[in-house]
């Protein structure tokens, strides 16, 4: 994977634990992060993802909790953070001092996304993404890393694809693919034929709370007219 990475091209790694020779628990992200660096790849960010089930050992703390290790070749191409931003938990807050005092302190398109991942959840039997395949992932991780760090058009490749998880968000999102696996060919070409482009990107840190309190704000700051009709406050608002 770092042989073939682009200059300022991501890689995403996934890892869980393991046990090593001696029976002893090993998380794969410790095991592997001194040989990524040393390939010359820089760590970005360490993410932590929730997940709400999974096995419960008798003697040892569930875990609940997976890690994905995000490294670059140089600086990354892109981080679009846009894509990723999060609900603003009090959109209406405001800044209490400074030249800014009194004015709406957060960003309009939400807030800045974190390295704890909670919203996401992992498959289950009655996961709605849910194939035959014993260790999917969701669509809803891949896609946002790939929305993260790439452009449409853009090359995604996972070499470790199982049921075409990474395919099938890859087509959606627009994005050129390359991939493999030993097994599940069948399966990801039924998921693949049974996926669409995408035609809309979608803003997760706006909510409608955060829209009502903007447009508030542009009306009281005379951005747009009061009386003016909601398709027209909508405009302004998406040219400001
Ligand atoms: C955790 S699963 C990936 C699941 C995938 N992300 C999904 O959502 O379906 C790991 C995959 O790696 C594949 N695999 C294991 N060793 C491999 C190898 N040497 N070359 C290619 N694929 C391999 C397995 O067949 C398995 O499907």
């Amino acid at each position: 994977m770092e042989r073939t990475l682009a200059e300022g091209g991501v890689l995403f790694l996934q890892v869980g634990a393991t046990k090593d020779d001696q029976g002893r628990l090993l998380p794969m992200g410790c095991l592997l992060l001194e040989h990524l660096r040393g390939m010359g790849l820089t760590l970005q960010n360490r993410v932590i993802w929730t997940i709400g089930h999974g096995l419960t050992p008798r003697r040892r703390l569930a875990a609940r909790h997976e890690v994905a290790l995000i490294l670059s070749k140089g600086e990354p191409a892109h981080f679009n953070v846009n894509a990723a931003r999060i609900a603003q938990k009090q959109p209406g807050k405001r800044a209490f001092k400074g030249p800014r005092r009194g004015q709406l302190s957060g960003h309009p398109l939400g807030a800045h996304p974190t390295d704890v991942w909670n919203d996401i959840a992992n498959i289950g039997h009655n996961h709605p993404e849910k194939t035959g395949h014993p260790a999917q992932f969701p669509s809803a991780l891949v896609e946002r890393a790939v929305r993260l760090y790439t452009m449409p058009g853009e090359l995604v490749c996972d070499a470790f694809d199982g049921s075409g998880t990474t395919t099938a968000t890859a087509k959606r999102e627009g994005r050129s693919f390359i991939g493999a696996d030993l097994f599940y060919e069948d399966m990801r070409a039924q998921r693949l034929a049974a996926t669409r482009m995408g035609t809309v990107c979608k803003l997760p840190g706006v909510t409608d709370e955060s829209v009502a309190v903007w447009q508030a704000e542009a009306v009281a700051s005379g951005h747009i007219a009061a009386g003016a009709s909601k398709k027209t406050q909508q405009l302004v608002m998406d040219i400001c």
